[in-house]
């Protein structure tokens, strides 16, 4: 029997004990099923609204969606002063860890008054309603902070991962057209200090006079390095920020005000911003935080080991947790700084109860061996979460066993930056979990697996293989690509426009248990250690080397990564014969102008590229190429030839 075989038939039920104490059961399901549009109203119910709404779902200018129309709230106000004002000042909001062994407590007392300082140095800025603040920042508070502070004053943030390259910073500030850049001297990166502010400066200046739309840098001091320096533009936080006020009344938004753009990499080169906006969205974190973590306020320690650069971050470090009044550890570093035993050190030293992170990593650990969690008390842990890929039976089983004790729930949880928030996902009590599966739609959310044509793939056909729609709007959906309504049409709404459909772009399958099983993307985006890299984007970073004619870019099977960046090229002529250390060069070349993260496993250089009679490259027949495999059906390709030259380099 093989792995995924075994794994359909196994499926581990919750304990009576957990499910007793569990923040979901059954009845949370039945009333979303009675009535999903009340059930939304419910769950918005857990936030404070400052006027409420007047209608849950406005779907008349579909697929632009308006929620709880009419509704105003401030999402900072839900997220810190609300507790405050509850009497939960003292409650310690995050335990921050920074790589080299520093480490802070800031209380929700804290939060509101760095947050408030924050808002008041921002709008002395002149920094208005609407504006966009791109945050280039490490691990450190002053980037919640950030976010918080924008969100407070119904600033539009657009966080921009700090391992991203100057170049997808610039593109991703002129795209927003950011009037502020929040950013620091350096980062930690194993106990090495790289520059952050300099990168800023490289991605304004390097183009030249292209003017661009930043009025404002502010720079946290991190590891102390030397920053160059624009006289009027650039300021430190301790001189502006530290010194700021910290008393700041937050005014209530609309509940369809952008919250926030974040960039993710579709099928073409440029990436797509992605809109997400404030009443829908902070309900859907709000209620998914709570009961698929089964997150109980004042008793938890959680622990998720995103980066804010990406939508997890967004959504279940910064915004579902604090609306909820997590507890949570905030950690800068990498898991082996200064060793593998780091994130155990952190579990141990703070009681973590609630651990959350990706398949890759867990692979990680399981190369790193289980001699190193065994080495640790980790019985605090009493739920894991897993985001990001699918992640494999056995991956899944060790965590259980060895991270949880072989006795805790595992949330498989399924999501996309566009969903916002959690889709699909066992319930922690409720459901008995297959390895390896998503196993379901949440309460209030509405999933099919449909062939091309929008048929059902009948229950129980594990090897029809379709794709996953969802069929009815959910509150923390994109509201659209950013400055490109026709692009969101096209890309999510065209291919079920009949129906209607959200179309996710993954594969997936339903089993006879109607359990889901989410197989990995159907289109030309790679998904290596849970990040979404597009293969044109790697393409086009390929083809601006000098030496380089043309490139086809595809994800290769990765016992590790879950995908690695496999490319073919064809050189130049005038390049032809110095190929000494041109495949290094290559991927020093990719690293630089998209991120490390895209920097591609293996670069072959071939004389040919395999294209169909209409000139499409057969990415299909690469795939095969770079898994090994027999090739497929060749039989549309022009020179069946061209793979031998392919194989054999
Ligand atoms: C893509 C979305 C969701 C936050 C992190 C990634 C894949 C995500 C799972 C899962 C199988 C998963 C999908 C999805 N994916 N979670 N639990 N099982 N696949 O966000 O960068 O927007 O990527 O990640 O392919 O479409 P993202």
């Amino acid at each position: 029997m093989t792995d995924t075989e075994k794994s359909v038939q196994d499926a581990y039920p919750p304990t009576p004990e957990f499910a007793q104490a569990a923040n979901a059961g059954p009845e949370l399901a039945a009333a979303a099923e009675a009535d999903r549009l009340g059930f939304w109203a419910d769950q918005a119910a857990r936030l404070h609204w400052h006027e409420p709404f007047t209608e849950v779902l406005d779907w008349t200018d579909a697929p632009v969606a308006k929620w709880f129309v009419g509704g105003k709230l401030n999402v900072a106000y839900n997220c810190v002063d609300r507790h405050v004002l509850d009497g939960h000042g003292d409650q310690v909001a995050i335990h921050w860890e920074g790589e080299p062994g520093d480490s802070r407590d800031l209380t929700y007392n804290d939060l509101l008054a760095e947050v408030s300082r924050a808002a008041n140095y921002f709008t002395e800025l002149g920094l208005e309603a609407g504006d966009r603040v791109a945050i280039y920042m490490p691990m450190i508070p002053e980037a919640i902070i950030s976010m918080l502070a924008c969100a407070r004053l119904g600033l539009t943030h657009s966080v921009v991962f700090a391992g991203y390259s100057p170049s997808a910073l610039r593109s991703r500030v002129d795209d927003a057209e950011a009037r502020l850049i929040v950013t620091t001297d350096g980062q930690w990166r194993r106990g090495k200090s790289a520059p952050l502010k300099e990168a800023v400066d490289e991605a304004l200046y390097a183009h030249g006079d292209v003017p661009h739309s930043v009025e404002h840098v502010l720079i946290v001091r991190r590891t102390n390095v030397e920053v160059p320096w624009t006289e009027g533009r650039d300021a430190w936080w301790h001189e502006t920020v530290a010194e700021a006020s910290p008393e700041h009344t937050a005014e209530a938004f609309d509940s369809e005000h952008p919250l926030f753009i974040l960039y993710t990499s579709g099928t073409t080169g440029k990436p797509k911003g992605i809109v997400h906006t404030t009443g829908g969205y902070l309900t859907q974190t709000s209620y998914t935080h709570h009961y698929v973590f089964d997150h109980k306020a004042g008793q938890d320690v959680y622990w998720c080991t995103a980066d804010i650069g990406w939508v997890t971050g967004h959504s279940y470090i910064v915004y579902g947790p604090l609306s909820n009044r997590t507890t949570q550890v905030v950690y800068e570093g990498t898991p082996n700084s200064p060793n593998e035993h780091r994130h155990w050190e952190i579990v141990e030293k703070y009681g973590v109860t609630i651990y959350y992170t990706a398949p890759t990593l867990v692979r990680t650990f399981m190369k790193w061996g289980h001699a190193i969690p065994e080495a640790h008390d980790l019985s605090s842990i009493r739920l894991l979460g897993s985001v990001g890929e699918p992640i494999n039976p056995q991956a899944w089983r060790w965590y259980r066993k060895y991270i949880g004790g072989d006795n805790v729930p595992i949330v498989d949880t399924w999501w996309q930056t566009e969903t916002g928030a959690i889709m699909m996902s066992p319930l922690p009590g409720v459901t008995a979990t297959k390895p390896g599966a998503a196993m379901g739609p949440l309460p209030g959310i509405s999933a099919k697996v449909v062939d091309d044509d929008g048929n059902d793939i009948a229950l129980g056909e594990t090897e029809a293989v379709g794709y996953l729609v969802l069929d009815q709007p959910w509150p923390s959906m994109l509201r659209g690509i950013w400055g490109d309504l026709e692009r969101y049409k096209a890309t999510y709404w065209e291919k079920y426009a009949e129906q209607g459909w959200y179309f996710a772009g993954d594969g997936a399958k339903v089993d006879e248990d109607d359990a889901f099983w989410v197989l990995g993307r159907v289109d030309d985006v790679m998904n290596v250690s849970g990040h979404r890299i597009s293969t044109s984007e790697v393409e086009s970073a390929l083809v601006g080397h000098h030496s380089v004619a043309e490139a086809a870019v595809v994800g290769a099977s990765d016992e590790m990564t879950g995908q690695g960046i496999v490319a073919f090229v064809i050189l130049k002529a005038s390049a032809k014969g110095g190929s000494d250390g041109l495949v290094d060069e290559l991927k020093a070349e990719v690293s630089r102008a998209i991120s490390p993260i895209a920097k591609p496993r293996e670069i072959h250089i071939v004389p040919e590229l395999p294209k169909t009679r209409s000139g499409k490259i057969m990415r299909r027949l690469l795939r095969d190429v770079a898994e090994g495999r027999e090739l497929g059906d060749t039989s549309t390709l022009v020179d069946p030839k061209v793979f031998e030259a392919i194989r054999s380099s």
